[in-house]
């Protein structure tokens, strides 16, 4: 069996896929408006600190049970011990939650890369992202695009799909975010920008922030939903994953980083609000494109980078759940593609059909949309990230030391997968559930 499993072609590859899969809507669309809900620079600041000590220890963990199993994630659990294997299950359920509905964005996302060059004509800019996601069936047709899209990818295969896929999105994301970058800086008034960025106001720091730095920081490393672990069962060399785990953090924080540099320069020289919430990107800069120079052009470049970063982490969440369904079914990759298409369709034509003809039908007083986000980023990733910490540190007695050379940081490992990051979740799941 092992020997029909797909392997990375080389470490460059594991890292820029796995790199590919953190760097998405959550550091382009979801980090700046949080940070801007948040406070700037003083969330930046404690974001920054969690993600390079809290968060290398699931990370490091996850990748690390999908190389030692060189399984999917339930096959992964069960290796780990029969019992686990249903908790090994939520994984993919997870996967295919997430997708139903960080897919519908992927779908805003098609229409406003359309509507760059027309962008000029449109008065309202609020109404007309309200009246768009209303509406019965552009939405729903686009997210099953954008669906159709990272399926074909991940239907293609590991080396051929979504290596090859990666390896040329990567990139172009980053040159096409350098160069939005150098134009918001030559924004009159950029500084006031950074400045929101970089100068904390100690006065904004308080525990329901630093628990939203927290669950920002998981989400955008993609933990929790076994993306990871099957990209980490993908390894094949025996070297140790340290330096990889520091090279995707500090990338994907690269990012985040670059994503705040490009709007918040652009939101202050308009005199916009930072914190208007998840229409900063649909709302607030399409307002400003159309007041620059080249406007149009630039808001074709922003939507495709934002495509391009959707599409690399949108592929990994499908890629979880089509392992699953290959290897425990025993079927081909096609029919496994085929199967969640269906399946993630589902979950989320009703979800895009909530922000319209379904308002009215609500989940514990939520919408589809608002209950899938809900459920999938406040319970369902903390809690599976939350498992297999547990098995990782208490049942499987997994050593630091045998795993990192660093002996401050093995220590660090050890504690914080027993103590630390469980304590951790189970705060963040409190304050998701309040
Ligand atoms: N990390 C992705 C982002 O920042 O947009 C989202 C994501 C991808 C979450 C894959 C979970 C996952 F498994």
């Amino acid at each position: 069996m092992e020997d029909k499993r797909p392997f990375w072609t080389s470490k460059y590859s594991f890292i820029i896929t796995t790199i590919g899969s953190a760097v998405g809507l959550g550091n382009i669309w979801r980090f700046p408006y949080i940070m801007g809900q948040y406070g700037g620079a003083i969330f930046l600041a404690v974001y920054i600190l969690l993600i390079s000590t809290i968060c290398f220890v699931p990370l490091m963990n996850e990748l690390y049970i999908g190389k030692l199993t060189k399984k999917e994630c339930v096959g992964a659990y069960e290796a780990i011990s029969p019992k686990f294997k249903y908790l090994g299950a939520l994984n993919p359920i997870t996967g295919v939650l997430i997708a139903a509905f960080y897919f519908i964005v992927g779908g805003w996302i098609i229409n406003y890369i359309c509507k760059s060059f027309t962008c000029n004509q449109i008065t309202d800019y609020g109404k007309y992202f309200t009246e768009y996601i209303q509406n019965p069936i552009y939405p729903c047709i686009l997210t099953i695009l954008f669906l159709f899209i990272c399926i074909f990818f991940t239907a293609r295969g590991v080396k051929k799909g979504i290596e090859a896929a990666n390896k040329v999105l990567m990139p172009l994301l980053a040159v096409i975010l350098i160069f939005l970058v150098i134009v918001s800086l030559n924004l009159p008034n950029a500084n006031q920008g950074l400045e929101y960025m970089f100068k904390p106001d100690f006065s904004k720091l308080n525990s329901k922030m630093i628990l939203a730095a927290l669950g920002q920081a998981f989400f955008t490393l993609s933990i929790g939903m076994g993306a990871l672990l099957t990209y980490g069962s993908y390894i094949k060399e025996d070297k140790s994953l340290v330096k990889s785990v520091y090279t995707i953090i500090l990338s994907d924080t690269i990012f985040a980083l670059l994503a705040g540099i490009m709007i918040f320069p652009a939101v202050f020289s308009f005199s916009m609000e930072p914190n208007s919430g998840a229409g900063l990107v649909f709302v607030t800069l399409p307002k400003i494109f159309s007041q620059v120079p080249f406007g149009n052009f630039i808001s074709f470049a922003f939507f495709i980078l934002l495509f391009c970063a959707a599409l690399t982490s949108g592929i990994s969440i499908v890629e979880g759940p089509c392992a699953t369904l290959t290897e425990r079914f025993n079927i081909s990759r096609t029919k496994a593609c085929v199967i969640l298409f269906c399946l993630i369709s589902v979950f989320a034509i009703p979800a895009t059909l909530s922000f319209g003809v379904l308002e009215n039908f609500k989940i514990f007083n939520k919408s589809i949309f608002d209950f899938l986000d809900f459920l999938t980023s406040n319970i369902m990733l903390p809690l599976n990230t939350l498992f297999l910490c547990l098995i990782s540190g208490w049942y499987l007695k997994l050593n630091g030391h045998d795993v990192i050379k660093n002996r401050v940081l093995a220590l660090f490992f050890n504690i914080g997968l027993k103590y630390i990051v469980p304590v951790a979740l189970i705060c963040l799941m409190f304050m998701g559930l309040n």
